[in-house]
């Protein structure tokens, strides 16, 4: 199943993440456009604020090949509720997702929600308001 190849690579990921100050070690996987799946895990700083969510970092790789529209998300973390992307992550991922793009928030436990886009970030500013 797609989503669950999506799940896989958050999962596999997530062993990645640099967190010493939270110990919340986080996963994320995109599908772009093109069918293809980029992941990125959370990079925390000893200067705080400087943090990388893993949503960011997942996207980030998305761009830098050269994909530019999110058809899939997936999130694993070890917590219940299951985690969900961040504020900032929800308006960085809406950029490249329309609404209808699936979000499957998932745990170590086999927990998950199954969310969208669009309900994530209802009446979202994105690029269109700027043409
Ligand atoms: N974090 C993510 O990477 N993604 C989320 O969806 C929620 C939070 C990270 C940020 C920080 O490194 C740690 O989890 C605790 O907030």
């Amino acid at each position: 199943m797609a989503d669950d190849t999506l799940l896989q690579a958050a999962l596999a990921v997530r062993a990645n993440a640099h967190a010493p100050y939270s110990g919340f070690a986080v996963g994320a996987a995109l599908r772009d456009e093109q069918g293809r799946v980029h992941v990125g895990c959370n990079v925390e700083n000893a200067a705080y604020p400087q943090g990388l969510c893993a949503e960011a970092a997942a996207l980030g790789a998305l761009v830098a090949a050269g994909g530019r529209r999110v058809t899939a998300v997936a999130v694993v973390a070890d917590s219940s509720p299951t985690v969900t992307p961040c504020g900032g992550c929800r308006q960085k991922l809406r950029e490249f997702a329309a609404e209808a793009v699936p979000v499957l928030c998932a745990n170590l436990a086999g927990e998950t929600l199954a969310t969208t886009m669009g309900a994530l970030l209802p009446h979202s500013f994105g690029p269109e308001h700027l043409r």
